[in-house]
């Protein structure tokens, strides 16, 4: 059976996969811009805020330095600063110099480093051993240079906490985002996988089958009523082409018939010379092979039809088995070959026996077409686990397995020099074809020891029960 499914089930897997990655990484980097500028931003309000300490610093230290007194006193800056920075001494650090006198203050806290001054701007951050990272402001006030420092400590230790809470949102959000987006990737391509499904479902023999259409019209609806139209092309025309082999078979037949008539009765009349009855008998010949391809063709055409009714009984196989295995080993005698059968299990299976018997008399003449002189060739049958399962094997050349399926095909034939043998080519496709109409079906395997060729039939049974 061929089919017209339209293959995309292996495309739509990675396309919901790489949805959800471009999802997910859409969402992650986003959300990663958005917290690296909240991060900036935050840092930068918080140096802003030590900057604004500094200078409000300053100008608590400016009102002490103000004060009328020699300020050129080397020990007037201790004295001022004494006072200023009493309260807020492990806050603060301070570097102050009196440019005129040379005059230098450090906080105890500075641990005798002086703070060095910023090449660029007012206001910046250095780093002193023993001391840290400082935010430093530094003012000028008529004589006096004043570095007022902040640790930047306190600000790293938020800046570190922000950024703790911003990967583990980021971790969080990822996960969410690859779960939000797969839901979203599968509702996406339902209807792709409902196309795919129904499109896989259609065969040769139910090709009146179609996807099933919404009532609205957006990309996808669109597609599948393409698709169903493709169906409904391809249905007329096979409908066209089973009309033609029908018709054509048929209206060969008569004027056939009526030539084996005139040929019968130039033999029974008498009065041929030999050489003209020998040719008349060869004519007679042909025509009944034309004939029995007529025939064939005409079974196939019904059959794909379904014109042809089964005559199901439901019965043990084994005495059917029996029945044939006793022609079969006189057939198989007369070509110098040997048959052999086995049968195991128990159970009802519903088939017809001559069509069954048509089936299995063509993989016997096909297995003894290929055998060898005094080649062995087995019919095993089992029923089990709901399944008649039949085999013929034989001990001939075999097939490459890329002919497996092709052999089924009609007036496919591997070995036309095989001699005397004048096969059509049509017999495996009505095997399929017969063995499809009870529900079953037919295909090629290698031999025992990858020797010859095996062919298995499967039809279901029922209430089957292995005896091993
Ligand atoms: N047991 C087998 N071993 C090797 N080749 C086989 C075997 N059975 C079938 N074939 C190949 O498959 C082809 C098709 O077989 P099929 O029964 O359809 O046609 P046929 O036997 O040639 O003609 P027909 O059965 O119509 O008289 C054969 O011609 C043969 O080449
Ligand atoms: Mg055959």
């Amino acid at each position: 059976m061929k089919s017209f499914g339209i293959l995309i089930d292996h495309a739509t897997k990675p396309i919901g996969i790489r949805l959800t990655i471009w999802y997910s990484l859409a969402v992650t980097v986003t959300l990663a811009c958005a917290f690296a500028a909240a991060y900036t931003l935050l840092q930068n309000h918080l140096i802003l805020g030590l900057d604004l300490q500094n200078a409000s610093q300053f100008k608590s230290v400016k009102v002490h330095l103000s004060r009328d007194s020699d300020r050129d006193d080397p020990t007037f800056i201790d004295r001022a600063m004494r006072v200023a920075s009493n309260r807020n001494a492990s806050i603060f650090f301070y570097d102050i110099r009196n440019t005129r006198t040379g005059a230098v203050f450090l906080s105890g806290n500075l641990r005798g480093q002086a703070i060095p001054s910023a090449r660029n701007g007012r206001v910046f951050a250095v780093k002193l051993d023993d001391v840290g990272e400082l935010r430093v402001g530094e003012f000028e006030f008529e004589p006096f240079t004043v570095k007022i420092g902040t640790p930047l400590g306190q600000v790293t230790d938020a800046m570190d906490g922000f950024t703790r809470i911003c990967l583990a949102l980021l971790a969080a959000m990822m996960l969410m985002s690859v779960a939000i987006g797969f839901g979203f990737s599968r509702l996406a391509l339902n209807p792709i996988r409902v196309i795919s499904e129904t499109a896989k479902r259609i065969h040769l023999d139910n090709l009146n089958q179609r996807i099933p259409v919404a009532d609205v019209h957006d990309e996808m609806s669109d597609l599948a009523r393409i698709l169903n139209q493709m169906f409904d092309r391809l249905e007329s025309s096979f409908k066209q082409i089973r009309q033609f082999a029908a018709e054509a078979s048929h209206e060969l037949k008569s004027p056939l018939s009526l030539v084996r008539l005139h040929a019968e009765k130039m033999l029974m009349d008498g009065g041929l010379s030999p050489v003209h009855e020998d040719a008349v008998r060869v004519q007679l010949e042909e025509l009944a092979r034309l004939d029995q391809i007529i025939e064939e063709l005409l079974f196939l055409s019904r059959a794909e039809a379904r014109a042809i009714t089964l005559d199901l009984k439901s019965v043990n196989p084994a005495p059917f088995l029996q029945s044939f295995a006793q022609d079969a080993r006189v057939l198989a005698e007369h070509y110098g070959k040997r048959f052999n059968h086995t049968h195991a299990g128990e159970g009802q299976v519903a088939f017809d026996d001559k069509r069954l018997r048509q089936v299995l008399l063509n993989l016997l003449s096909n297995a003894l077409n290929v055998s060898p002189p005094g080649g062995l060739i087995t019919l095993r049958s089992l029923v089990a686990g709901g399944l008649w399962c039949l085999s013929i094997e034989d001990q001939g050349p075999g097939l490459p397995a890329s002919d497996y399926e092709r052999i089924f095909e009609r007036f496919v034939r591997l070995q036309p020099s095989v001699a005397e043998y004048q096969g059509s080519g049509l017999g495996l496709a009505i095997c399929r074809s017969i063995v499809g109409l009870h529900q079953g079906r037919i295909f090629a395997t290698p031999g025992p020891g990858d020797q010859g060729l095996r062919m298995v039939i499967e039809i279901p049974a029922q209430g089957a029960r292995s005896d091993g």
